[in-house]
Parts: structure tokens; sequence; C-alpha cells
């Protein structure tokens, strides 16, 4: 059974009061999105593995510890994951990004695909899937899906809000993959949106509500 990894920092917490007030503009609300991942992923990558190489310091030579052996793909579902990426990659420049685009139906609620661009060596990367809203989970399971169909090795979904009925899906579906997530919320209300949550994620970011 996959993990469920909810981010109570005090830092998170404090930029997530200001993503969910509504009176917060595209500006400040992409800002915090960003400023939130960045946060996040010092939790995301605590099983990176080391390795020690030999440095020389203005003192002496010593040992010192490097990351090792571990490349990353980024891979945001459009639209709202975009406003993800930049925070990660300020943590990890090298990382390759993919895109998968999905929306959801508004009347079905389930994702509907319209754009799948994926690094070529994602077998030998580590996958972090990015949206900020695990709502049904329906995007988050399609998204998942797909990169396993092209290979993937291991797959890490990281999100803002999750309502329990996502991490329910994804447990179901693909038990293996860990679930980072800043907070996990009440409920769904009867059109998919996450209860507090903050909206529509993609519409906040880039201000087309
Ligand atoms: C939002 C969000 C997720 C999805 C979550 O995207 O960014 O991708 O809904 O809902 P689910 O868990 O029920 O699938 P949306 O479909 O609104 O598209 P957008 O990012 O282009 O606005
Ligand atoms: N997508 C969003 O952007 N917000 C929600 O609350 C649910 C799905």
């Amino acid at each position: 059974m996959s993990n469920v990894y909810e981010l109570k920092h005090p830092l998170i917490q404090h930029k997530l009061t200001y993503i969910r007030e509504k009176t917060t503009g595209p500006k400040e609300f992409r800002e915090l999105v960003e400023e939130i991942t960045m946060l996040m992923t010092y939790e995301v990558t605590k099983d990176f593995p080391l390795n020690e190489i030999e440095i020389e310091t203005p003192v002496q030579k010593t040992h010192s510890k490097v990351i090792f052996g571990r490349k990353v793909a980024l891979v945001p579902i459009l639209r709202a994951g975009l406003g993800m990426v930049e925070g990660i990659l300020k943590m990890i420049p090298a990382a390759k990004v993919g895109h998968i685009g999905l929306y959801r139906d508004p009347d079905t609620l389930l994702p509907v695909e319209y754009y799948c661009k994926l690094p070529s060596d994602l077998s030998e990367r580590e996958i972090l899937i990015l949206d900020p809203m695990l709502a049904t989970g329906g995007s988050a399971e399609a998204a998942i899906r797909f990169i396993k169909e092209k290979g993937a090795g291991t797959i890490k979904l990281v999100c803002l809000l999750a309502a329990p009925e996502g991490i329910a899906m994804i447990h179901e579906k693909h038990p293996e993959i860990d679930i980072f997530v800043a907070a996990i919320d009440e409920k769904l209300n009867d059109h998919g949106y996450i209860v507090p949550g903050l909206g529509d994620a993609g519409d906040r970011i880039f201000g087309t509500q």
C-alpha cells in the first residue's frame, strides 16, 4: 500500500491559507504555489541516495556527500501542474520535464487526454507527477497509467490539496505510488470540487475564471 505524506510544516500551512483565500489574485497565487512546491521538495527527495566524494576545503582535504545516481523527471498535468514546475526546478535544476494534457469533463468528471510528451529515458528516472489538486483522482490516475505504459521506473505523486476520495482512488489503482500533499481536505462537493479547497486551480493560476 502506498504512503500518504501530509506535509504539515508551519511555512507550508501558512502559505496554504493564502492560496485558499478567495481574494488572492493570480500573481500572488502563482508565487505561493511555487514556494509551497519548493518547500515540499525537501520531503519528496528525502530518500535520495548519497555518495561520499573527496573534496578540498580551503583548510584541508575531506570527504563530503553528494546526491548519487538519481535522475529526475517532472511531469506536470496541464494546466495547473505547470504552476509547480519552477519550485522544484530551483532545487533540482537538472530534472527533465514532460507534459501530460488532461482536462476534466465538467459533466462526467472523467479526464480527457489532449497532449502527452515525455522524456525518452523515462525508465531511468524518478518521476514526480505534479498537480495541485487531487479531487476524484481521475486525472492523476490517468497520468500514472500513461507514464507506466511508457515504462517508467519509480513514480511519486505531488499535490497541494487532496480529497480523501482521490487518495482512495490512487490507493486502489496504483497501490505502490507514494503521495505527497500539503493538506488533506474534508471531501468533494457535488461538482467534484475539493471542500474547503481553493476553487479551480488552473483558473486561479492563469487568471481565467
Ligand atoms: C484540475 C486539476 C486536476 C484535476 C483534478 O484540472 O488541476 O488536474 O482538475 O480533478 P480530478 O482529481 O477529479 O481528476 P482541470 O481539469 O480543471 O484542468 P485545468 O488544469 O486545465 O484547469
Ligand atoms: N480541480 C480543481 O481545480 N479544483 C478542485 O477543487 C477540483 C478539481
